[in-house]
């Protein structure tokens, strides 16, 4: 890695030895000059020699060069940064980064799109990821977040099937929106999420100008033991800006790097990004008697009733130098908690605990937390040995079982939990049925966009834009979620969407 004087510029002040990958000075076999670009052959036009280490080493490095990609969430841009506790929460936590006006914790991030492959455009209608990775005194904390606070289930084994509809035909290989249509109308919990998709929080004008919730439900452990569910909301100090369907779309084929090159030009100007982290509170006999079910991924928490709490600032300053090894190899996870926090039973975030190291695994090898980005400032387990990859030393000769001749210490708990949730009922294969609470808060939204003029009139032109490519049948069975929602609302769509239909019909 060379030194970096100015924003943008990158000088290395000695120019080193070129070898091949085992440290040997290439030099072309006759003139014993300085050239990686010539292979050895027989004469001037003859074949190649297989003793060409050199070539055989950079080719079959080559041919290694791309690993998979995330199979959701492809396409990314990240940066590193700080996070500061701005306000005393001792009172609700026991979590050591949060401990202390004024403690600070370095910190990577990774923003994204959800749908699309590698390549693909940054400014598609889709939700945005929002990952951070915190490297506490106690170990990694991810934040996995997305730019919504709800998302389209609540049943995670729907997961894979609903991200097949959102992607690519399986015949065609096209994008398709009769699958799309198809999945979200016949799966109404979505209706919630569809309405962020479709209003223009959905294009997003850049990473820096939107906000990023938990979406579920986390419990933080309390002094006395006890806990809080509690909610995370990152609200971007860049002030939330979106971009117009017509220019999200006219920017996909101009510049589909656009978030890329905004986040990063913007961190190269010291333009540092910035989001201000607050926190919903629930106890647990709150929750118990709260409307909604704080495990049901499909709502949110009212703010009116559950106010946010400010507890920091989290703050962007420094470009990865090296995007592959930096940003491509990050591996964020919703099970990367530390002392104080505890997932909920929330049934979409208990199976993202699992999904998430597993895919690590497949993606990055069984040592991904060896991977510099990944590396906690500490860690200590001298059971988890070997493996491909493992070039942390293995933790030489430390006995690898629980050892009488070597003893570990243990952390002990602040306090123990004395009032945790307790389950117990038989077991059960079911989905929660969609019922009218499903589209009260969907309409909520719709009321939030009537606040602002265009709002409404941008979300019923988004949708009756996408929805018009979809068969009639579809469309119908689409205009039934939004007529739940809000009578006005069905008609407009309908009304505009089989105005489009006409027209294509037409051309
Ligand atoms: P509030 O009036 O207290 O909050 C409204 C929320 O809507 C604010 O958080 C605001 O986010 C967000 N918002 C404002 N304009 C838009 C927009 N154009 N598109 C999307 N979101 C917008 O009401 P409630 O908390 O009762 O929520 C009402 C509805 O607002 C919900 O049904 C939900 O869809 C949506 N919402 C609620 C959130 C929550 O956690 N309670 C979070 C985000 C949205 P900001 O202040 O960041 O601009
Ligand atoms: C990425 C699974 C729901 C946010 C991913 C990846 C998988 C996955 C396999 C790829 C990870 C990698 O290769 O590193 C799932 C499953 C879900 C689910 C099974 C539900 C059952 C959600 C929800 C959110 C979310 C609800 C937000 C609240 C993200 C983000 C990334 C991601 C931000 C990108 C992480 C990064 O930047 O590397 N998800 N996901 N996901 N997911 Fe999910």
């Amino acid at each position: 890695m060379g030194p970096k004087d100015e924003p943008g510029t990158y000088r290395y002040k000695e120019s080193p030895v070129y070898t091949a990958s085992n440290g040997c000075p290439v030099r072309t076999f006759l003139t014993k000059v300085f050239d990686p670009e010539s292979s050895q052959r027989i004469g001037s036009n003859g074949p190649l020699l297989l003793q060409d280490f050199h070539l055989i080493d950079l080719l079959a490095h080559f041919d290694r060069e791309r690993i998979p990609e995330r199979v959701v969430h492809a396409k990314g841009a990240g940066a590193y940064g700080e996070f500061e506790v701005t306000d005393d929460i001792s009172d609700i936590t026991t979590i050591d980064m949060l401990k202390g006006v004024g403690k600070k914790t370095k910190l990577v991030t990774r923003f994204s799109t959800v749908g699309g492959e590698k390549g693909s455009a940054d400014s598609a209608r889709d939700p945005r990821g929002f990952s951070v990775k915190f490297y506490t005194e106690e170990g990694n904390w991810d934040w996995v977040f997305n730019n919504t606070p709800i998302f389209f289930l609540r049943d995670p084994s729907k997961f894979p099937l609903f991200i097949h509809t959102q992607k690519r035909n399986p015949q065609t290989n096209l994008k398709d929106a009769d699958m799309f249509w198809d999945y979200l109308s016949t799966h109404q919990e979505s209706a919630h999420q569809v309405m962020h998709l479709f209003s223009d929080r959905g294009t997003p004008y850049s990473y820096r100008h939107m906000n990023g919730y938990s979406g579920h439900t986390f419990k933080w452990i309390k002094p006395d033991g006890s806990f809080n569910y509690v909610q995370l909301h990152l609200k971007t100090d860049q002030g939330n800006k979106t971009f117009t369907d017509e220019e999200a779309t006219a920017l996909s084929s101009s510049n589909p790097d656009w978030h890329t090159q905004d986040l990063y030009e913007a961190i190269e100007r010291r333009e540092y990004p910035s989001w201000t982290c607050y926190v919903q509170v629930l106890s647990h006999e709150q929750a118990e008697k709260f409307r909604w079910n704080v495990f049901d991924l499909t709502k949110v928490w009212p703010q009116s009733e559950v106010p946010l709490r400010r507890f920091g600032k989290l703050t962007l300053t420094q470009n990865p130098q090296n995007y592959f090894a930096e940003i491509e190899q990050a591996a964020f996870a919703p099970s990367h908690l530390v002392p104080g926090v505890e997932p909920s039973a929330d049934p979409v975030l208990q199976s993202r605990l699992f999904s998430y190291p597993d895919t690590h695994r497949h993606r990055l090898g069984v040592n991904y937390q060896q991977i510099p980005v990944n590396c906690p400032l500490r860690a200590f387990n001298p059971y988890q040995r070997d493996g491909a990859m493992a070039v942390n030393g293995n933790y030489g000769a430390n006995p690898n079982y629980p050892s009488s001749f070597r003893s570990l210490k243990f952390q002990q708990p602040v306090k123990a939990s004395q009032e945790h949730e307790k389950w117990a009922g038989a077991v059960v294969s079911q989905q929660i049925p969609v019922t009218d609470e499903d589209f009260v808060q969907p309409n909520g939204l719709w009321q939030v966009l009537g606040r602002t003029p265009g709002q409404q009139e941008n979300l019923v032109k988004n949708i009756a834009g996408h929805l018009c490519n979809a068969k009639e049948k579809v469309r119908k069975q689409a205009y039934t979620m939004f007529y739940r929602i809000n009578r006005d609302l069905g008609e407009r769509i309908e009304k505009s969407t089989e105005a489009n239909a006409s027209r294509q019909a037409r051309l």
